[in-house]
């Protein structure tokens, strides 16, 4: 029967097979899938394995530091963080259609891992070592969905135009194939993940650049990584975390309404909680959550975040309504 245990021990087993002696790359976006294939990998053939991090600046308070100090001290795995920001920033620059988005940031992030894929690549060159191996995190559904063949990314294609390419010069490692995602969290724990990082809640690769109705701005995205942690940090605080498939925290960034904040009229943006519940998140259905956590939410939100002066609730199933704002 299924054990966490056994399931590693096959799977650093098969990597080495698969791997030798050879060079692997990874690329980590914060999210369980790469952190555990990620993880397996580097315990099967250590230092054979670079892992790689972009920061896009579209990540939430705290993810890069999860990933650069927890996951590297409870793995010991080799990290080379990309500090991308300025670049998607710039892409990012005048464009509010949602898709739009989506394709740029699905083009920087190829563009960004390439770059730095190029790099290790002539630096494993010239030591004679050649890479050739890339990590997925690929989980049994995704094989399903796509019809069997090979998982294009950990950064899931059927939203994301493009996800990591699949470069003819690698093969692909694929550690989670056979896995439900239940038993990916089973074993990023038997590995000593970090629990923020095995337990996380689904995340959109595009980050908050979906979560910022508008444009996206370096400005617009600090006030909403400040209201999205406080959201966080209360549900997590009421024990609620469970309950909720995931909640996603929306900036209406080019709508503003008037307020009063002690002497004077504010005219300022509202934050949008999308609490929802949902097996699969092909449908879904708006959570309940107790008044006394929402009005804890709304009242840190409008005097902790600037220019924040409403904080509204999306009360809508899905369908019609997507999880997502954009
Ligand atoms: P929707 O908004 O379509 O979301 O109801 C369903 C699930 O997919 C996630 N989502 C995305 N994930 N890239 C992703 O990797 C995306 O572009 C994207 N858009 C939505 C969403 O968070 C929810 O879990």
């Amino acid at each position: 029967d299924w054990n966490s245990d056994n399931v590693i021990t096959e799977q650093v087993e098969k990597i080495r097979a698969q791997v030798g002696s050879g060079r692997v790359l990874s690329a980590l976006s914060g999210g369980v899938d790469s952190a555990v294939s990620t993880a397996l990998v580097h315990k099967a053939v250590g230092d054979q394995l670079t892992a790689v991090f972009i920061d896009h600046g579209l990540l939430r308070k705290g993810e890069r530091e999860q990933v650069e100090n927890d996951y590297v001290a409870s793995t010991g795995v080799r990290l080379i963080t990309v500090d991308a920001r300025e670049t998607f920033l710039n892409a990012l620059a005048g464009v509010s259609d949602p898709e739009q988005k989506r394709k740029i940031i699905g083009r920087e992030f190829i563009r960004a891992f390439e770059k730095v894929q190029q790099e290790l690549i002539a630096e494993a060159a010239a030591e004679g070592d050649p890479i050739g191996f890339l990590v997925q995190g690929t989980l049994y559904p995704d094989v399903v969905e796509s019809g069997g063949g090979t998982g294009t990314a950990n950064i899931k294609s059927h939203h994301n135009v493009g996800g990591l390419p699949e470069d003819l010069q690698f093969e692909l490692v694929e550690p989670l194939r056979a896995l439900f995602k239940d038993e990916v969290r089973a074993i990023g724990r038997e590995l000593g993940l970090p629990e923020v990082i095995v337990s996380r809640q689904p995340f959109p690769g595009p980050g908050l650049g979906i979560r910022i109705v508008g444009e996206v701005t370096a400005d617009r995205l600090e006030i909403l990584r400040d209201a999205d942690a406080i959201a966080r940090a209360e549900l997590t605080k009421a024990g609620l975390d469970g309950e909720i498939w995931q909640c996603p925290v929306v900036l209406l960034a080019d709508v503003r309404s008037v307020g009063v904040q002690g002497d004077g009229r504010t005219y300022g943006h509202p934050i949008v909680l999308r609490p929802v519940s949902s097996e699969d998140a092909m449908t879904a259905d708006w959570t309940r959550l107790p008044y006394d956590v929402l009005s804890k939410i709304s009242n840190r939100i409008t005097n902790e975040v600037r220019d924040v002066n409403r904080v509204v609730l999306d009360v809508t199933s899905k369908p019609p309504g997507t999880i997502e704002w954009e």
